[in-house]
């Protein structure tokens, strides 16, 4: 059994955060999405894994993952460049596939009991392709399944009036058949060749075609909404680790991880589930609430944050409390010190300010 993840895609919707690497790079809880998405591979026995890399940054992807041995895993790095669709992406790994089954596991995608489960049914069963199936409020957003009765009839991506609630999750489980198909798809309205399409070839030449319900959360990590919610759950489960310094009088409450060498000084409150990274400084009166995750050498001086993302190297010296937050690596956040007066930005491309 072989590992596809998909590392490619423009990130429009996460923009400005992707303008200086892949949206699968995010961390949540301190840790890129991809790398859930490989370990995920990992631990369902899975280690030989092809990652595909798109336009934005495929250096820093290969950066971070290497040759995988850090992952227990062999990789295989597949230059897609623009992103032509999934099913694209796909085509390109035939040489890699060889012979063997494969899951297709989208980078941007989290489940919250991974795959192992779902991948044993899918060589039990013998199934040429297996899908995932999710019911959500907004069916529109993804591919979407078509019943008749109990029986899987079809599939339509981002359909305006969905077939039923139930989503197409990214992580497929093939046999090399589907790559029969490929050949014949034409791009959709929206220019790329859709994997959606793909499973709908399989389904309409007779393949063997499975469905599985997905229990528990799947998360698909798309827009900055999407990225705090999944730092919410993953941050849910954390189990809390102490390897940094507390001084006297730090308040730690609830299920907080304090990185190796980070620092919290007395007098701060830290209310889990909350995460500070390796080398971070917790100054004296700040108070770090649930759902946030500090990155690695970030200093927060001053300030309340709470529901946020503060990646690495960031310093945030506020008068003010900071929510619902996604604050990219050297950023710097500080208020005004005296009276009001005007504030002041220097902000990229596509920043958003909310005052
Ligand atoms: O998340 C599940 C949904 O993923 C499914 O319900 C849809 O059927 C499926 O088409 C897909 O929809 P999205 O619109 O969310 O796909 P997105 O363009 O975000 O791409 C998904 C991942 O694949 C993302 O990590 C980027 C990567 N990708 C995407 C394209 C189009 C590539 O590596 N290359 C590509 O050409």
């Amino acid at each position: 059994m072989k590992g596809i993840i998909l590392h490619g895609g423009a990130g429009t919707r996460l923009r400005p955060l992707t303008f200086s690497g892949p949206k699968q790079l995010i961390p949540i809880a301190n840790k890129p999405i991809s790398q859930y998405v490989l370990e995920d591979l990992r631990d369902a026995g899975v280690r030989d894994v092809a990652i595909v890399l798109g336009e934005t940054f495929p250096e820093l992807v290969q950066q971070h993952y290497g040759d995988g041995s850090r992952f227990d895993v062999s990789i295989t790095y597949i230059f897609q460049g623009k992103p032509l669709g999934i099913a694209h992406a796909l085509s390109l790994c035939r040489d890699f596939v060889g012979g063997d089954s494969f899951i297709l596991y989208l980078g941007d995608n989290l489940l919250q009991h991974g795959v192992r489960g779902y991948l044993e049914r899918f060589v039990r069963e013998d199934f040429d392709v297996q899908v995932l199936l999710k019911a959500v409020d907004d069916p529109t957003k993804f591919g979407v399944a078509r019943f008749e009765g109990e029986r899987l009839v079809g599939f339509v991506e981002k359909p305006k009036v969905p077939p039923s609630k139930y989503a197409l999750v990214g992580v497929y489980f093939f046999k090399p058949t589907v790559f029969d198909v490929l050949g014949d798809l034409k791009p959709s309205w929206r220019g790329e060749l859709e994997i959606t399409d793909a499973i709908q070839l399989l389904l309409d030449k007779g393949y063997k075609v499975g469905y599985d319900f997905v229990t528990g959360w799947w998360k698909d990590t798309g827009t900055p909404d999407d990225i705090l919610d999944a730092n919410r759950l993953v941050l849910d489960e954390l189990n809390p680790e102490i390897k940094g310094f507390i001084e006297n009088n730090a308040s730690i409450q609830g299920r907080v991880s304090i990185e190796a060498n980070a620092i919290v000084k007395h007098g701060s409150i830290i209310r889990g589930p909350s995460i500070i990274g390796e080398n971070s400084i917790i100054e004296s009166g700040v108070y770090i609430g649930p759902y946030t995750s500090i990155g690695k050498h970030t200093i927060v001086k001053r300030g309340e944050i709470e529901n946020s993302i503060i990646m690495d190297y960031c310093l945030i010296d506020v008068n003010d409390r900071i929510v619902d937050s996604l604050i990219a690596p050297y950023s710097i956040i500080a208020s005004n010190t005296g009276k009001p007066m005007g504030k002041r930005f220097i902000l990229g491309e596509r920043s958003h300010v909310e005052i």
